[in-house]
């Protein structure tokens, strides 16, 4: 008898079959959030890494910055020669214009990248402190189930029914249950509080997320308010020792994350007037007050009967700083581009219960939404079925 050949194992079958249904399924999807923007630190090493002049510069830098503390700005006269030599060589790159984004993945990564580099952007006059956030809001149409909306039930104050329309998304749901879990009464754990306050900004989409914050109250209902003021679960959230608001800051600079979140504010909840114009648009402004809760520097409403918001801390014991801190108070407490962006989103917010929301374009996407759901991924599985059928009539003629 003639030596045969053993037959092919089936395990490159299985193999194959599961990988189609992992792809069917959708698990293979690049996320779309980093791709999206261009502009990506992430990204931006990448391009850098290949070149080697970029590369060494970028390594360089990168152990100036980590002798210099993490995230202490960097003095031009305090600088070795070959740090600021690194700094030149990287003022042509692809990372002198590089961002991150609130909600992308490897944020941390972004973030490191990004004040690696800033010695680079803000040395000379290349250009003053700016967010490490990209500017531009794409805020994606509501998914409100509107025959869901119609059971709320009717008298209830509008906190509580964008409470409900939290609680009738999944995804809003476990995470506010999640930030509620270690935010509650005895078993408040600040730290683990702020952690699952941030993922709940971060992660729920943002309509769900600015609806259950900024939710309308009438004036005189101050269960509403009080119900709005308690979203953040404050009790755990803030510190139960007032501290000074410029060592708030220093404590929150000293952090890459809080020190990105509060640049991202000054940047883009900078008032130009007194009647509340934004240097950028209102909702970018609201995008990142959002962005600071669950920081150190987490601001909240002062009461229940109005919409003032301020930080947790008090300028008291100053001294010669007095006035500096109390311009940091004010950039919350008294920020006409953060009251009117409040108010506007508020209103906007009401209008979408009213009884005839037709006439208002902003609250049209609701109805958009009902007609047209979004697309759905086509399924792969015809082709990969059809490649695999390829390969097992291969495998038998072998
Ligand atoms: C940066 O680019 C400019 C013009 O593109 C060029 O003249 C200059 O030599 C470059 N500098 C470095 C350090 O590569
Ligand atoms: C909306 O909610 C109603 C009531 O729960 C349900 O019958 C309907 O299927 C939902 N529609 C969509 C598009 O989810
Ligand atoms: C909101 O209420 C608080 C507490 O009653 C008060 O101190 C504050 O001045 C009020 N804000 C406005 C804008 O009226």
């Amino acid at each position: 008898m003639g030596p045969s050949r053993s037959p092919r194992p089936p395990p490159l079958v299985l193999l194959l079959l599961v990988l189609s249904l992992w792809l069917a399924l959708g698990a293979g999807d690049s996320p779309p959030t980093e791709s999206r923007f261009v502009n990506s630190c992430i990204h931006a090493r990448k391009k850098c890494q290949a070149d080697p002049a970029c590369k060494a510069a970028f390594h360089q830098l990168e152990s100036c910055t980590s002798s210099a503390g993490t995230a202490l700005a960097l003095e031009e006269s305090t600088m070795s020669a070959d740090c600021l030599q690194a700094t030149q060589q990287l003022r042509n790159s692809s990372l002198m214009g590089c961002t991150c984004h609130l909600r992308m993945k490897h944020k941390a990564t972004c973030l490191k990248i990004y004040w690696t580099v800033h010695p680079a952007r803000s040395l000379g006059d290349y250009e003053l402190d700016v967010s490490p956030y990209e500017d531009t809001v794409t805020s994606k149409p509501w998914k409100v189930n509107l025959s869901k909306l119609s059971m709320l039930k009717p008298d209830s104050d509008l906190c509580l029914k964008f409470a409900m329309i939290c609680t009738l998304n999944d995804k809003c749901d476990r995470l506010r249950k999640a930030y509620a879990e270690v935010c509650s009464g005895f078993r408040c754990q600040r730290q683990l509080c702020l952690a699952q306050l941030r993922a709940f900004f971060e992660k729920a989409a943002e309509p769900h997320a600015q609806g259950l914050l900024l939710c309308p109250c009438r004036p005189e209902d101050v269960s509403c308010g009080e119900r709005r003021r308690n979203t953040i679960a404050p009790s755990c959230a803030l510190p139960s020792v007032v501290p000074n608001c410029l060592d708030l800051r220093s404590f929150c600079r000293a952090d890459p994350l809080c020190r990105s979140r509060l640049l991202d504010f000054q940047t883009h909840c900078h008032p130009m007037d007194v009647l509340g114009t934004c240097a950028t648009e209102q909702s970018r402004c609201l995008r990142a007050y959002l962005g600071l809760i669950g920081t150190a520097m987490t601001p909240n409403f002062i009461s229940k009967v109005n919409t003032s918001v301020a930080l947790s801390c008090t300028c008291r014991g100053s001294g010669n700083l007095q006035e500096e801190c109390e311009q940091l108070e004010k950039s919350f407490s008294q920020n006409p581009c953060l009251m009117e962006a409040i108010a506007a989103k508020m209103s906007f917010h009401r209008r979408l219960f009213a009884q005839d929301p037709v006439d208002d374009p902003t609250a049209s996407v609701i109805q958009q939404q009902k007609n047209n759901p979004a697309p759905r991924p086509q399924p792969r599985l015809p082709v990969l079925s059809v490649f695999i059928l390829t390969l097992l009539l291969l495998q038998t003629l072998w």
